[in-house]
Order: structure tokens, then C-alpha cells, then sequence
């Protein structure tokens, strides 16, 4: 092919990799929009004719004018209950009220009543353990009739449910972490313990009630006849029973209050880490999205991704040559110092060995941890496990999960098997973990999935004396490969709160910076590291 041949194929795969990508991107925005709006419109205008703000609306009210607010977990439970909106029936993320970072947590109750779902539970309490990891105050806004009793399992019995919400609300409070509570809504039995757990409540007056047993309750167990308002309005708990401490008129009222009880609280904490000089990427962002081939199995040059998201794209490689199927440096984000370990590949032994000594380096510096995964998992073979990549493997997961420094995960490309776990997937608590819209994670691709099955059962019926023809077999591993794909989709793991979010390529920077700001106003332990087998 000529030079100006090749330059038109090329310039035609970029223009195909950015259109593929923009679609991506325009699902991505569908589904936000759906969330966005909650419940159906009858709902939301019935829920504005009783004087009521949106639950969004509320959000706005409440965090300073103008300030972002990062959004964690928009699409939980996207498609897992009938007639709900992505989200849960419930909206976390953190905000700037009078200039202080607070985690805001608000039940929508325009969806079932704001009740409270698994995957609703799931979402209040990952946002408060990251509130907690990070040492936010934080607000709930509540307006929830508790419960959505038919998911009962998924709410009641186990750790990390609805008991896990008390629980944290306690710790947190121990620890001097503010919890404020503005009840605007209904708040009923175990939910009315949301507000009576926090270190101050504001109640809106002839709209916000809260009690243990409703009123319907109440005449089922005790025969006792009385309306909503008395049992457990707000100026009952604001005069009697003194549950609420501050009494507001309406919703904007109730924020206002809201916003001078933040003013009260201890300043904000100072900055642990400096920041640099800000500097643009080398590199549009959007270029990424023609770096990326909308066929996951083409590979994706890591290097250019960097120029494209670090400051003046510049790295400081750390062992260039050596394991290059991994790259590791230190690069700055937004000004914010961060150590980057980014795939080009399969993990081999010396990429982890790198990886490992790398990690020991960040957290002796004190520096925040960047995994940008992109990687089939670790190499296989004879030839690998001779070189001992089960035991360098091993030192590389000692050593992320052990590092005590700030860790983000992003989800680039696919990550897969224990490559995903070593590039410190969920179990390893980073501190916060998105996925980019093309980003897929399974224990394995769809093919080498089928695959394996397929040599399973195969085995199986030839030792049986059957034989099994092509066709049977490719009709076998269809299925397969299709749950696989749908299984590993980044909406899949945003669905079911594996990752915190789908960030676009734009948004990333700005939302690592903003994650890089709150973790270095927290002090890091020393890394205890375990027993690094040699
Ligand atoms: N479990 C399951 N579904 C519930 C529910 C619950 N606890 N509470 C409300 N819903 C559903 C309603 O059936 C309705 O569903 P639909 O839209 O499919 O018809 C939807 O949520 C909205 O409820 P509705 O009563 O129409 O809205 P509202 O704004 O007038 O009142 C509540 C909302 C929450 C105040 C009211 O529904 C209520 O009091 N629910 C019972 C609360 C309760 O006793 N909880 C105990 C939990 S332990």
C-alpha cells in the first residue's frame, strides 16, 4: 500500500473508532437522562403539586452555587426492578456545601415511595463507606417509605443491607464524622432510625413525619385510631418528643438550615499532599476515542491513552525495558501526583515483578495509586510457571492489596482473571473504581469461556463413546459467548454496583482530580506489607 493509501485506511479507522465510541458514549448519556428523571411523570408532578422539591433539585439547593457535584453509582440497579428508573430510588455523591466536601445522600420518592430496594441499601452504604474512608459529613436527605417489602432478603439480613446503614452511621459518628438528617418526606419504622442515628435532624413542618409503625400499624397492634401528622409529625417530634432538633417551613427552608449546620462544622481538613502547576494533556482527551477499536479483541496503545490523560503527557517510566507489558511512573493528574500502573498486555513474570517494587516505591513516597487496566490476565504455560509467575504474581497482589496509599481503578479496555484482581479489582477496596463506557471485566474473555467448555464437555461425551459434531459445538458456545459479553459489559458492573460508575474519557480527569483532592486531605498509615514469597 502506498503512503497516501495507507494514511486514508487509517484516517477511515480512526473516523470508525470515534463513531463506534460516540455510540457508546450516547447510550451511556440515555440512561443518565433516565435516571436523572426518576420516576414517571405523573409521579414527579404529583410529587411537585404537594410543595416539594425534585430530589435533584434538592441537591442543588443544598451544595454550594455552582459547585460539581460527582455523582457515585447513577446507574445501580439499572433494569433490575420493574418499572425503576437506573438508580435505585436513591442519589449519592459528594458535594461542596460552604466550601466543604460532603457525601449527600437523598432518596428519590418519586420512585416506589423512595423505598428502599437490595440494590438501594448496596448504594446508601457504599456511599457511606466511602464518606467514611474519606472522612466527609454526611447529609441524607430522607423521603422514603423504608422498606420496598417484597426484595426483603436483599434488604434485611445480611451485612452490608439496611442494619449496615445504622452500623456505619455509628462509627462514622463516633469517629466525628457529622451525620445530619433533613427529613422531608415519609420516614417510616426501620427507616425513621436513619434520622434518629444522626448527630443532628431538621424536620419540614406538615411534610416531613417519622415513626416507628404508621398509622395503620399502629391500629392493627394497638387498635389506637390517629392520623400521620400527630403520631410523628414535625411539630410533634419538634415539640414533644424532641427527635428532631431543627424545624423548617419547606424544602428550601429545610436546606438553608441544612447549609448553616455544614457552616458550624470543623474546617474542612488541609491538604496532606501538594499540587502542582495544572498542565493540559498532550493529547485531546477525546482522542481516545479513536485510540479505542470498537472490536475489544484489537489491542489499544496504552502510551498514547497517557498522553491523553496526564499532565503535559508526560510519564517518568519507571524500568522502561524491563516487563514492558506493564507500564509503571510517576505522572501527575490535574497537578495531583499519582504512581500510574497501566497494561500493554499480557502480565508476565518480570511485569510483576515491576509491578511489585513499583507499588513498595509509592507507598514508602506516600504517592496515590492510578491502575489503569487493560489486560487478558496473567501469562500461562510451561514456560511461565517454570519462571515462577504463580509466585510473582502472588508478590504483585501482596503488594497492591496490602498498600495503604490511596488507590483508583479505571477500567480502560477489558480486564480479565486474575489480572483484573491484581490491578486492584473491587475485593481490593480502592478507594474509588470506574470503568470507561468500553471497558469490560469477566474471570475470562467470551471465547476462551466457550472454549473451555466446550474441551470439558467434548471429554466428556467422547470418553462416553459419542462423538459431537462442529455444528452441536458451535451451537453450544453461542450461548456462552453471549453471556459472557453481556456479563462483562461496563453497564452489567455499573448495574450491580461493581464499579462506583461509567466515566466517559472527559470526565476523567476532572473526576480523578476531584478523588485525588479528598484522599490527600486524609493521613495514610505506614504500608504493612505481608510475606512476599521469593
Ligand atoms: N414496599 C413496597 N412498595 C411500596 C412501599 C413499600 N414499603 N411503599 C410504597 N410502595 C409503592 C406503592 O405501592 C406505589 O407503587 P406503584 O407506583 O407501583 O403504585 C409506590 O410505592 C408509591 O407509593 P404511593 O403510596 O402511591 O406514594 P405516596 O408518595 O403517596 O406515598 C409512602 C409514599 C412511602 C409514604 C407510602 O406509600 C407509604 O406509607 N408506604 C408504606 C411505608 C411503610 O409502611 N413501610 C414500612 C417498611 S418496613
Amino acid at each position: 500500500m502506498n503512503t497516501a493509501r495507507r494514511d486514508a485506511a487509517a484516517s477511515d479507522s480512526r473516523a470508525s473508532n470515534r463513531a463506534a465510541y460516540q455510540a457508546l458514549i450516547d447510550d451511556l448519556l440515555a440512561a443518565r437522562q433516565a435516571a436523572w428523571l426518576g420516576g414517571n411523570a405523573a409521579t414527579r408532578e404529583r410529587h411537585v403539586k404537594r410543595g416539594k422539591l425534585l430530589v435533584r433539585e434538592r441537591i442543588d439547593s443544598l451544595i454550594d452555587p455552582g459547585a460539581p457535584f460527582m455523582e457515585l453509582a447513577e446507574l445501580a440497579g439499572e433494569g433490575l426492578y420493574e418499572g425503576v428508573a437506573p438508580g435505585a430510588g436513591l442519589v449519592t455523591g459528594v458535594g461542596l456545601v460552604q466550601g466543604r466536601a460532603c457525601m449527600i445522600i437523598a432518596n428519590d420518592p418519586t420512585v416506589k415511595g423512595g423505598t428502599y430496594f437490595g440494590m438501594t441499601c448496596r448504594k446508601h452504604v457504599r456511599a457511606q463507606r466511602f464518606a467514611w474512608q474519606h472522612r466527609l459529613p454526611c447529609i441524607t436527605l430522607v423521603d422514603s417509605g423504608g422498606a420496598f417489602l417484597p426484595d426483603q432478603a436483599n434488604i434485611f439480613p445480611d451485612e452490608g443491607l439496611f442494619g449496615s446503614i445504622f452500623h456505619n452511621q455509628v462509627g462514622m459518628s463516633a469517629e466525628g464524622i457529622a451525620q445530619i438528617a433533613v427529613v422531608m418526606g415519609a420516614c417510616t419504622a426501620g427507616g425513621a432510625y436513619i434520622p434518629a442515628l444522626c448527630d443532628e435532624v431538621v424536620i419540614v413542618r406538615g411534610q416531613g413525619y417519622m415513626f416507628l409503625g404508621g398509622p395503620q400499624l399502629v391500629q392493627a397492634a394497638t387498635g389506637e385510631r390517629i392520623d400521620a401528622e400527630t403520631l410523628g409529625g414535625a411539630l410533634m417530634h419538634s415539640r414533644v418528643s424532641g427527635v428532631t432538633d431543627h424545624l423548617a417551613e419547606n424544602d428550601g427552608h429545610a436546606l438553608a438550615i441544612t447549609r448553616r449546620l455544614v457552616g458550624e462544622l470543623p474546617p474542612m481538613p488541609p491538604l496532606l499532599r501538594p499540587r502542582a502547576p495544572v498542565q493540559a494533556p498532550a493529547r485531546p482527551v477525546l482522542d481516545v476515542h479513536e485510540l479505542i477499536h470498537p472490536d475489544p479483541r484489537k489491542p489499544t496503545n496504552t502510551r498514547e491513552v497517557l498522553r491523553c490523560l496526564l499532565d503535559g503527557g508526560e510519564l517518568t517510566e519507571f524500568k522502561q525495558a524491563f516487563g514492558d507489558t506493564l507500564i509503571t511512573g510517576f505522572a501527575r493528574i490535574d497537578g495531583w501526583q499519582v504512581g500510574v500502573l497501566a497494561n500493554q498486555g499480557v502480565l508476565f513474570t518480570e511485569s510483576a515483578i515491576k509491578a511489585t517494587h513499583f507499588i513498595d516505591l509509592c507507598c514508602k513516597r506516600n504517592v496515590p495509586l492510578l491502575f489503569l487496566a487493560d489486560v487478558a490476565g496473567f501469562m500461562v504455560g510451561q514456560q511461565a510457571e517454570q519462571g515462577g509467575i504463580a509466585k510473582a504474581g502472588a508478590r504483585f497482589i501482596t503488594a497492591m492489596s496490602a498498600a495503604a496509599v490511596p488507590k483508583f481503578t479505571l477500567i480502560i479496555g477489558g480486564a480479565y482473571g486474575a489480572g483484573y484482581l491484581a490491578m486492584c479489582g473491587r475485593a481490593f477496596k480502592p478507594n474509588a473504581m470506574f470503568m470507561w463506557p468500553n471497558g469490560r471485566a469477566a474471570i475470562m474473555g467470551p471465547e476462551q469461556a466457550a472454549t473451555t467448555l466446550a474441551m470439558v464437555k467434548r471429554q466428556n461425551l467422547e470418553q462416553g463413546g459419542q462423538s459431537w459434531s462442529a455444528s452441536d459445538e458451535e451451537a453450544f458456545k453461542a450461548p456462552i459467548r453471549a453471556q459472557y459479553e453481556a456479563f462483562a459489559d461496563a453497564r452489567n458492573f455499573a448495574r450491580h454496583l461493581w464499579v462506583d460508575g461509567i466515566l466517559t474519557p472527559a470526565e476523567t480527569r476532572p473526576t480523578l482530580s476531584l478523588l485525588l483532592d479528598l484522599a490527600a486531605r486524609v493521613p495514610v498509615e505506614p504500608t504493612r506489607f505481608g510475606v512476599f514469597r521469593m
